[in-house]
């Protein structure tokens, strides 16, 4: 049997259209990754370059401190109370993502199997192959909300745990979590909802798998896109507490901690909320002025119900083709959909990740 040989990153595959797109003169607009281009709250600079909390090896639980702070923003933003045994740290949320089916496979090794939706983050499905395990794609609707009723009973007897992601990266669907939380418990399959875009929900309240019982779910979070703090590394996941209990002890072994200076800030910036707002509404102005220009372009499309990722059909289903178009026009660099999944490879998407003016440059050279 061969050995495991990393894919591509999805990413590096975009190299090609990057030197095409620098070319133009302004240069280029990478809309590709979704990672932020402002800066993380002021408030949160002198915690971070705090030299006594980088001395002493941070807890891998997460500070006392860290998970109040979390706990109190779960509280406040969803009225989900839940106690300090339910909750604990990660360094970002990627690599608890990527580890989960590893981690739930020696608590389970009789079962075999990821369930995730068949458009989304890449990760859900690597982490279950770096696990030796089936990844199992879910289709998803044409809201693109995952289709649990499509769930293969003989999977999910195999299953390990299903992901679900609301707001959903890349088309920016909203599931059903109350569902999803139900479907999960019939079937006593863990459910983890990763909710690091709940901030950016633009179609009704932000929303937690958590504000539908503990029992059975995990909900995941992030500061990388509240906050800005994709490069510091923090996030927690919480809910069912024998769940958490059992992956935070695993991770102890394993030495996962997140550092202590990025725990210390942290706890601020998921304290305060004001910063957010301020965010939510760059996101919210960038969109309208892609879905804008990509329409004045000819392209149909749908703003979406949240997250910062337009999610476009391309003309003829050639993404990839859309996507050249793009670079050599606009100077603008997106992500071909099959990055999504092979339901995805009709689509690109295109990220929000940029500040207005260049967007704006992006959509004058579409337009001109
Ligand atoms: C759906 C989703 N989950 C998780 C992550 C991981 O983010 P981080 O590791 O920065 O928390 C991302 C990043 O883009 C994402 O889109």
């Amino acid at each position: 049997m061969p050995g495991f040989t990393p894919p591509p990153y999805p990413y590096d595959r975009l190299k090609p259209l990057q030197e095409v797109a620098s070319r133009l003169p302004g240069g280029l607009v990478d809309l590709s990754i979704g990672t932020p281009c402002d800066p993380p709250p002021a408030f949160t600079a002198a915690a971070m370059a705090d030299p006594a909390a980088a001395q002493t090896y941070p807890p891998s639980l997460g500070t006392v401190a860290y998970r109040t702070a979390a706990l109190g923003w779960l509280a406040r933003r969803f009225g989900a109370q839940l106690d300090v045994s339910m909750v604990a740290a990660c360094m970002g949320t990627k690599e608890l993502v990527a580890g989960v089916p590893q981690w739930l496979r020696l608590r389970s090794p009789h079962l075999d199997t990821v369930l995730y939706p068949e458009i989304s983050y890449p990760t859900y499905a690597m982490g279950a192959t770096l696990a030796g395990c089936r990844a199992v794609a879910v289709p998803v609707d044409d809201q693109w909300r995952i289709r649990l009723d499509a769930i293969d009973e003989a999977d999910a007897a195999r299953a390990l745990c299903l992901w679900v992601n609301t707001p959903g990266n890349p088309a920016g669907g909203l599931d059903d979590l109350g569902a999803a939380a139900a479907w999960g418990r019939e079937h006593g399959v863990p459910v983890f909802s990763d909710e690091c875009y709940a901030e950016f929900t633009w179609d009704g309240p932000a929303r937690t798998i958590l504000t539908h019982g503990t029992d059975g779910v995990v909900a995941v979070h992030s500061l990388s896109k509240r906050s800005n703090f994709a490069g510091a590394r923090a996030g927690f996941y919480a809910g069912d507490a024998e769940l958490v209990g059992y992956l935070s002890e695993v991770r102890k072994h394993a030495g996962f901690m997140v550092p202590g200076p990025v725990q210390a800030a942290g706890a601020l910036a998921w304290d305060d909320d004001a910063h957010v707002v301020e965010q939510r509404a760059r996101y919210a102005e960038r969109l309208d002025a892609l879905t804008a220009g990509l329409r004045a372009s000819g392209l149909t499309v749908e703003p979406p119900a949240g997250a910062f990722y337009l999610w476009v059909a391309a003309p003829g289903g050639d993404a990839w083709a859309l996507a050249g178009r793009l670079a050599e026009r606009a100077g603008a660099l997106v992500s071909p959909g099959e990055f999504y999944g092979p339901a995805g490879s009709g689509h690109v998407r295109i990220a929000a990740v940029q500040p207005l003016e260049r967007i704006a440059l992006a959509m004058e050279r579409l337009t001109a």
